[in-house]
């Protein structure tokens, strides 16, 4: 018995800091490698027929880092999606984000701005990055949302379930089926709250610069081999 490929993949990476730490080297570079990973391993999962990938790369919290690591991501965000505009494009990848604007810099937005309209067209897989990222946020958000479209009289309330909500997140993707993390820890950390309601959970101690495809073929096979019921009964 197999489940096949999943349409939607959330990924965790978790654990640059330590990677780097471990072998004496500066936290920064872990996430470098990190995001020098995030390229190989992503067009891996999409090649094997996953539609959708969300990869959480900068929670709300993580503003509460040391300045120099805040800077560096901010930095490297910025670099990467300028020199990567033409691989996703020609990997055909849609790329879009999940988050709040504030308080992220004009240049940051306006590199996420560009290579989202770069790629819209993209028809090969969806790339979602969650960046500034909180998912009761991004719930209180999709209320404040429907309370604006309640006020303006755009919708009925009656119409509005469980499905119809995925709307009004900060993307209209599918529910996650296989939502993974690296590095050990065994907790969501606010990623995803509202979609990964069934969710298969994949948790390795891995840590994310060294999760390649291997790694990911083995959160595959442990998914393809779960008894998924969504509910009902199997
Ligand atoms: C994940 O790695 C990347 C970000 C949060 C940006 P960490 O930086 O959390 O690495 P650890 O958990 O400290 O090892
Ligand atoms: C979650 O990792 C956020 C990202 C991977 C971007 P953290 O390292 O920030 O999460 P906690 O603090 O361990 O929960
Ligand atoms: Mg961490």
């Amino acid at each position: 018995m197999s489940n096949g490929i999943p349409k939607h993949v959330a990924i965790i990476m978790d654990g640059n800091g330590r990677w780097a730490t471990r072998q004496g080297k500066k936290r920064t570079e872990g996430h470098y490698a990190g995001y020098k990973r995030l390229k190989k391993t992503a067009l891996y999962i999409l090649s094997k027929g996953v539609k959708y990938l969300s990869v959480f790369a900068f929670s709300t919290e993580n503003f509460k880092r040391s300045e120099e690591e805040v800077s560096y991501l901010m930095n490297l965000f910025v670099k990467a999606f300028k020199s990567d505009k033409n691989f996703f494009v020609k990997n055909d990848i849609k790329v879009v984000f999940s988050g709040r604007d504030k308080p992220l810099s004009d240049e940051v937005l306006n590199v996420m701005d560009e290579i989202e309209k770069s790629t819209e067209n993209c028809k090969k897989g969806v790339f979602n990055f969650c960046i500034n990222y909180g998912g009761q946020s991004e719930m209180v958000d999709a209320a404040k949302k429907l309370a604006e479209d309640y006020k303006n009289n755009n919708i009925d309330l009656d119409k509005i379930d469980t499905e119809e909500f995925y709307k009004y997140l900060y993307n209209d993707l599918p529910p996650v089926d296989l939502m993974i993390r690296t590095s050990g820890e065994i907790r969501i950390s606010n990623f995803m709250l509202y979609s990964i309601a069934y969710a298969e959970l994949y948790f390795t101690e891995t840590c994310f610069p060294d999760f390649d495809e291997k790694e990911f073929d083995k959160a595959l096979e442990s998914y393809q081999h779960r008894n998924i019921t969504k509910g009902s009964i199997k």
